[in-house]
């Protein structure tokens, strides 16, 4: 098979840990006897330094032309007080607004290895095994109006949570697809008490549940949700939310993963003009300035990204149940990352991953 591949370094860390991706990648597909035809586009802050903007029209055309995308990360410290429509992260959401990607897949496992990188009690963290979907195109991280319009004490920010029926719909499908798949259980999160964004929300996913009597479908408030991800993660299958809450809770997963580094991420759901599916695939962790360029960041989120690649663009589920197994068998040696209490440096990692493959 041929991958188009484009790949998006991006900022910080994102350069080390989608080169270790990439090695992973090209590994996997030489053992398969598969070919992979690489572009390089810019992303984020290194495309505001080199064509003055964070998402360049050249990157938007690579995009679409691409069977994928791998991105690392975007954003760096000195554009910390640019506004918001010219930032690093704005490209990022120029992006998946650009390819349509409207459901953001985020598993969040406790590998054995790690049950004491977790800050949790052992018997707490073990076997949790949930997928959080977040909606990525809607809400309010696109909603109008928005902006800063004012002055003095009238000065005023404003931003806008907004979704539409169909908008809620086709994400609560995705989840039951794969709540179908699992351990069929589906938890919707919202804030149904207050907004009426939720409130219409829970009853559009209610609706759209009566198609899927095979799967149960419970609802929490998302300051609940956050709660219980911690008092009893293993309540959870599939998870289900507006963008910024997808955002916020995602990260809070990340601790019972073990470190932010280990969450890989798979944004679906939309098809080309052709028919084609597409997929924007990326490390739930930012680009980390601080430590960047030392070689010390924890690829496993980029390389965990690849299996969902390789899974969802391409089918190949032999192939990304190889790339997993080797995360674990890596996990499980102890060559790892500082963050996850080992010495291995970023570029070790790939390479042992790469051998276990
Ligand atoms: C994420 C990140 C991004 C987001 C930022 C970098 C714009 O935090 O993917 O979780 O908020 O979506
Ligand atoms: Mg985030």
């Amino acid at each position: 098979m041929e991958l188009n591949v484009l790949i998006l370094p991006g900022d910080g860390i994102g350069t080390e840990v989608t080169r270790e991706a990439v090695r992973v990648l090209n590994h996997v597909a030489a053992r398969f006897s598969h070919t992979v035809n690489l572009t390089e586009g810019l992303l984020g802050g290194i495309a505001i330094h080199k064509t003055g903007g964070p998402f360049p029209a050249e990157t938007e055309k690579l995009a679409l032309e691409a069977d994928a995308t791998l991105m690392g990360a975007v954003g760096l410290p000195e554009f910390d007080n640019w506004p918001p429509e010219k930032r690093p992260e704005r490209g990022l959401l120029g992006i998946r607004k650009c390819l349509g990607v409207y459901a953001n897949l985020r598993p969040v496992r406790a590998y054995q290895p790690l049950i004491e990188s977790s800050p949790l009690k052992n018997h707490l963290v073990e076997g949790t095994d949930m997928i959080i979907v977040r909606e990525l195109t809607g809400g309010i991280y696109y909603g109008t109006p928005r902006g800063i319009a004012g002055t003095g004490d009238e000065e005023r920010g404003t931003n806008t949570m907004t979704y539409t029926r169909a908008e809620i719909a086709r994400v609560s499908r995705m989840a039951f697809e794969l709540a179908r798949a699992r351990r069929k259980k589906v938890t919707s999160v919202d804030k149904s008490n207050v907004l009426e964004t939720s409130q219409l929300w829970r009853r559009v996913i209610t609706e759209v549940a009566a198609g899927y009597p095979d799967v149960e479908l419970d609802h929490l408030l998302v300051d609940n949700c956050a709660m219980q991800l911690i008092l009893n993660p293993k309540r959870f299958d599939v998870v289900v939310m507006e963008n910024m809450f997808g955002d916020i809770l995602s990260d809070e997963g990340a601790v019972l993963a073990g470190s932010i580094g280990m969450l890989p991420s798979a944004s679906i759901g939309a098809r080309k003009p052709n028919g084609a599916w597409v997929g924007l695939y990326e490390p739930v962790h930012g680009s980390a300035p601080d430590i960047a360029g030392q070689n010390k960041a924890n690829p496993f989120g980029a390389i965990g990204s690849v299996a969902a690649m390789l899974e969802y663009s391409f089918g190949l589920m032999e192939e990304a149940a190889a790339v997993n197994r080797a995360v674990e068998a890596v996990l499980a040696s102890g060559n790892v990352t500082a963050d996850l209490k080992g010495k291995a440096t970023t570029e070790q990692v790939g390479q042992a991953v790469c051998a276990a493959i």
